[in-house]
């Protein structure tokens, strides 16, 4: 007996001195008090819809049927999920959850056709209060993206993001919102990801409005987007909030990149900033603007080409003050990591001008990195740790929302490979919230499959199974989704959950 506690104790102290490692696999970690979950969808992706009841022509639309196999299946978002027709089933998913929040899109034509608020479509009005009363009679808080890629087609026309006007057609476009839905949704966020709207959709072609105008259009749209964002926050916060009492924030893609050895330590620290903090430092240093080194290269680079200026424009002064401290919280959307060099190799593979020839980097994931079926998003949860301890150092901490975070598959049911991507991806946050970050929520991608933009239908993020083959576009849980389930019901990570049973009960008041 007393030997037997003996080894009892003796294999307890083992397990705890592992447990002392940054990622200790087995053991149940529980969330602080009051640490909030959810998921994220975005309304091109699920609504469908596209041109019902008044809605008009985004440049996905756009993209889609004009050169439908730029997406990788030649599918479009013509019907999607068709969560214009399926809120309610969306929100009974929610239920079945036990979500706190749902993190969702506005389509801006849906709301604004002529993209300016001198008219005001009715019916998407109505879809969209649907889908949120329906939401907060279960307690679910709407979380809701008002520009998640799909601007108007008009606006397009007039150049988007790359024209400064832009700064005031999408600021009309958020005063209209926040009159329309503010009175109940308290989370807003801004703009979704400038880095895949600006440098993949002005400096390449990669998504719509594949401008691919190199080394130019992606800075351009950079400096009118943050300034766009700013003045969103701005209205807000002076006109809405003090009745309202909600908050408002930008959510910044951020993958990470690694040095591959010691010598590229600085390499990898610029693209960092090229990548991301591009948009954060402007936002969350006490020095405001692009930062340093990306103003530096980019500078000698269009002096040394024949620019007469930087092809990085600048901020005056005023618009420095206006960005600083523009968001409530960090919006981190996060998938994996990479690992730079810089050697000559890099030299001439790039367009001159480019952005990546401003950078002079090379990146890339090596073969033996644990993968899904699709390859993308590799399996490096040590990068997520690595950046939030960045994102915590850099910015004095900024209280943080991990607004996206997931994983691809090919479909099934059985996605064994995304419960062990989310757990270990959740594990290494909570190893960086043990060390001081303040993360408040976190959000995975997605609620349900949905159009993946340039893959099209081909790969899966959902929680949810959608059967694009059936005309209800039917949703049926993933072994995923009963994890995350049990994960909020215990408010805990536990490795060794398994569920016995593929059918989900609705458990609400949580
Ligand atoms: C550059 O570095 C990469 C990665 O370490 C290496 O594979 C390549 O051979 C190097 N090229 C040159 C020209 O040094």
């Amino acid at each position: 007996m007393i030997l037997k506690s003996l080894v009892g104790i003796l294999i307890l102290l083992i397990s705890l001195c592992e447990c002392k490692k940054a990622h200790c696999r087995h053991k149940v970690r529980k969330f602080p008090e009051g640490f909030l979950f959810g998921t994220s969808t975005a309304a091109y992706q699920v609504e469908g819809a596209w041109d019902a009841d008044g809605k008009t022509e985004n440049i996905w639309d756009h993209l889609t049927h004009n050169n439908p196999c730029m997406i990788m299946d030649c599918t479009n978002g013509d019907v999607a999920g068709d969560s214009y027709h399926n809120y309610k089933r969306d929100v009974e998913m929610m239920r079945e959850l036990g979500l706190d929040y749902y993190r969702f899109s506005l389509s801006w034509t849906r709301i604004l056709p002529t993209s300016f608020p001198d008219h005001i479509n009715e019916a998407g009005v109505q879809y969209y209060n649907n889908l949120i009363d329906e939401m907060l009679k279960y307690n679910i808080e709407p979380m809701v993206t008002l520009y998640h890629w799909d601007l108007p087609q008009r606006l397009q026309d007039l150049g988007g993001w790359a024209n400064p006007n832009v700064i005031e057609w999408y600021a009309d476009y958020a005063r209209v919102a926040f009159g329309l839905f503010g009175d109940r949704v308290k989370y807003w966020i801004t703009i979704n990801e400038p880095r895949e709207i600006c440098y993949q959709g002005y400096g390449a072609d990669t998504k719509a409005p594949a401008v691919n105008f190199k080394g130019v259009g992606e800075y351009l749209c950079a400096k009118n987007l943050l300034l766009a964002h700013a003045k969103a926050y701005h209205i807000y916060d002076e006109e809405f909030r003090p009745k309202y009492k909600g908050s408002i924030f930008i959510s910044l893609s951020g993958q990470f990149y690694e040095p591959e050895s010691e010598e590229y330590v600085q390499a990898a620290y610029e693209s960092n900033q090229f990548e991301w903090a591009i948009y954060a430092h402007p936002i969350f240093t006490e020095t405001g603007g692009f930062p340093p080194v990306v103003k530096d290269k980019v500078a000698h680079k269009s002096a040394e080409q024949g620019f007469f200026r930087s092809r990085l424009p600048e901020f005056t002064p005023e618009e420095v003050e206006y960005i600083k401290g523009s968001s409530d919280f960090y919006g981190l959307n996060h998938y994996t990591t990479y690992l730079v060099y810089r050697n000559e190799s890099a030299v001439g593979r790039y367009d001159v001008p480019s952005f990546y020839d401003d950078l002079g980097n090379e990146h890339y994931q090596p073969d033996e990195w644990e993968q899904g079926a699709n390859g993308f998003p590799k399996v490096v949860p040590w990068g997520f740790y690595k950046l939030l301890t960045q994102i915590r150092n850099d910015y004095n901490n900024p209280p943080m929302i991990i607004t996206e975070n997931g994983f691809s598959s090919f479909g099934g049911l059985n996605d064994d490979d995304r419960i062990s991507y989310l757990r270990q991806y959740i594990d290494a946050m909570l190893d960086a919230m043990d060390e001081g970050s303040d993360i408040r929520a976190y959000t995975v991608w997605s609620l349900m499959d949905n159009f993946e933009w340039m893959r099209g239908y081909s790969v899966r993020f959902g929680l949810y199974e959608v059967d694009y083959e059936s005309p209800e576009r039917t949703r049926t849980p993933r072994k995923s989704a009963f994890m995350y389930k049990e994960m909020l019901r215990t408010r805990s990570l536990d490795w060794h959950y398994e569920t016995d049973t593929m059918t989900m009960t609705i458990d609400d008041g949580h």
